[in-house]
């Protein structure tokens, strides 16, 4: 049986990233896998524990003990586990978004997520997002995207974003968490030589979602639907 298509959808925070990626692989048949989510439930694993988010060594050893996987969820969500515990909605904390970039900092960190995504990519028709996709962890991926949007739009959407969930955010303040996440980030941002950029200033989700099929195996045919 042929497999379906790995898709590669990097990008700072803000730019889309996980709307789109959902909205891909609904079109094309494949699971929307959120990578961002395993480095978040390290780092929720690394709150419940205690551990000194500065101690390296000591993340690694969590990292490297925790059961953390992906899912598929209801409507083409990406659920994560942390020890079989659905903990996808526990990630979007504010604890969690504030140890979040100190946690995937840490290069033994990433050394054991980055295998448990390969791994989870390995039967294909999956749609991954991150920071790092592209380059590091799918490099093979039939088709690699580089999301980027001004840094006011993407504040403006991740504020949208927090209101629908219910949480009482700050335009201003927002702004500031996603200028420092840009500079916590900037080492796993770097684009895939061979990743398609396309700026989400001016695009619909849409549109979009158009573009990023155009440029997918097999993705055309499914364009327009
Ligand atoms: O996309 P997100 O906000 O859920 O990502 C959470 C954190 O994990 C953020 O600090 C970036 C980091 N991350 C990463 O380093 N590599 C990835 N592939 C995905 C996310």
């Amino acid at each position: 049986m042929a497999k379906g298509p790995v898709v590669a959808i990097d990008g700072p925070a803000g730019a889309g990233k996980s709307t789109v990626a959902r909205a891909v692989a609904q079109r094309l048949g494949c699971m929307y896998l959120d990578s961002g989510a395993m480095y978040r439930a390290i780092a929720l694993a690394a709150l419940r524990s205690g551990v000194v988010l500065d101690d390296a060594a000591e993340l690694e050893r969590l990292a490297a003990g925790a059961d953390v996987t992906l899912r598929e969820g209801q409507g083409g969500g990406s659920r994560v586990l942390l020890g079989g515990e659905d903990v996808t909605e526990a990630v979007r904390s504010p604890q969690v978004e504030e140890a979040v970039p100190r946690v995937s900092g840490v290069p033994g960190v990433r050394a054991v997520l980055i295998a448990a995504q390969r791994r989870l990519a390995e039967a294909g028709g999956v749609v991954m997002d991150g920071r790092d996709i592209g380059r590091v962890v799918l490099p093979q991926a039939d088709c690699k995207v580089y999301l980027t949007a001004d840094l006011e739009v993407r504040v403006r959407r991740r504020y949208l974003q927090l209101r629908e969930r219910g949480r009482d955010a700050d335009l201003e303040e927002v702004g500031r968490e996603l200028a420092r996440r840009d500079r916590w980030d900037r080492d796993q941002m770097v684009q895939a030589p061979d990743a398609t950029e396309i700026d989400t200033t001016h695009l619909g989700v849409e549109q979009t979602v158009e573009r990023i099929l155009a440029l997918c195996p097999g993705g055309a045919r499914r364009a327009g639907n």
